[in-house]
């Protein structure tokens, strides 16, 4: 036995492998199942006592070195694959197929670069927001609707006294609120973020959405001022042609209220499916701010006045990209995600 240990060991260096598949028959023939060296583990079994302590020290160099020189062979074999004479460092690269911006944050970015030049700066705040923020501060009656477990989700909530839930912001009203709160006059302020309301999930309807609000205060702010800002939005957002119209509406921290229709940038204002034949389609809420919501958050209301405004990033990317379903931004499918590709 120890001969055939010392054939082995000397036999070692002439092992070659050109490839894989030689390789494998080594291992085969030398490490596998029913290769030589299980067969001489096997031979060690019937060694007698005395001799077993010489014969396993040698049978266990054996073991290591056939594995060392299988180890080599391998390295050799593996970086014999990609063998450097195939190497052409001139040819051009496999194509990398570069990412997309999703269409919420391309039609997010348009937005605040108009209001951007219009001389709005970016607030953002918390999504997880308390009811001070989403609603008292904001004219809400305690028992107004809004803030009822349909609409809203609470994180916690507190049955004798409201004004101390914990709740998801259902709109960024929330972060102009805070805005207010640390202003220094006048203020003009875009607030962009993913709000969230208790709604089944359907093409039309998604329980979180993305707003911007707008929020202007100023000593002689009119509806004018708005009306004008508007008109300059739709039109820079939607072409030239735009048309806008105001329509009465009703919010708690707003007085008075508007609701505002572009005409149809789909069939310019002919009438068809998406407007429902109308010819306008409504993309925001507006008005000047309710007095109450400028003293709540301890802004004079004699001496200032203020107008706001809110709308739905997914409306507007929907008009702009015809996309019709809502559920579509939440998926993830390539497919959808590759047709901005060359949008920016
Ligand atoms: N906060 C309102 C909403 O979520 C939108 C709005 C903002 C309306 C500002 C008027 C003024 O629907």
């Amino acid at each position: 036995m120890l001969e055939k240990i010392n054939q082995l060991m000397e036999g070692l260096k002439e092992l070659h492998a050109q490839n894989a598949e030689e390789l494998e028959a080594l291992r085969i023939k030398y490490l596998g199942r029913k290769g030589a060296l299980n067969d001489l583990m096997a031979e060690f079994r019937n060694v007698p006592g005395e001799q077993k302590r010489e014969m396993g020290i040698r049978l266990n160099q054996l073991k290591n070195a056939l594995q060392e020189r299988f180890n080599e062979l391998k390295q050799a074999v593996v970086s014999d694959d990609g063998n450097q004479d195939d190497l052409d460092l001139t040819r051009t690269p496999y194509p990398v197929s570069l990412g997309t911006r999703h269409p919420l944050t391309i039609v997010q970015n348009q937005i605040l670069d108009i209001f951007g030049r219009l001389g709005f700066s970016i607030a953002e705040g918390p999504e997880v927001e308390d009811d001070l923020h989403v609603f008292t501060r904001l004219n809400f009656a305690a028992d107004h609707p809004a803030r009822d477990m349909q609409d809203t989700f609470f994180v916690n909530s507190d049955e004798n006294d409201v004004t101390r839930n914990v709740i998801l912001r259902t709109h960024t009203s929330s972060v102009q609120v805070r805005a207010m709160e640390n202003a220094e006059l006048p203020l003009r302020v875009v607030c962009p973020g993913r709000v969230y309301r208790n709604e089944a999930i359907s093409a039309r309807a998604h329980c979180f959405f993305h707003q911007i609000e707008g929020l202007y205060i100023d000593k002689d702010v009119s509806f004018a001022d708005l009306k004008q800002v508007l008109l300059t939005f739709a039109r820079e957002m939607f072409g030239p042609e735009t048309k806008i119209r105001l329509r009465p509406s009703y919010f708690p921290f707003t007085e008075p209220s508007a609701e505002m229709d572009i005409s149809c940038n789909i069939c310019g204002g002919k009438g068809c499916s998406f407007c429902k034949h109308t010819g306008w389609v409504e993309i925001l809420g507006c008005g000047m701010v309710d007095p109450n919501v400028l003293e709540a958050n301890d802004i004079d209301s004699k001496v200032y006045k203020g107008y706001a405004f809110g709308l739905g990033v997914e409306r507007i990317t929907n008009l702009k990209y015809r996309v019709n379903d809502l559920r579509l931004f939440s998926e993830n499918d390539l497919r959808f995600l590759d047709e901005f590709k060359a949008a920016y």
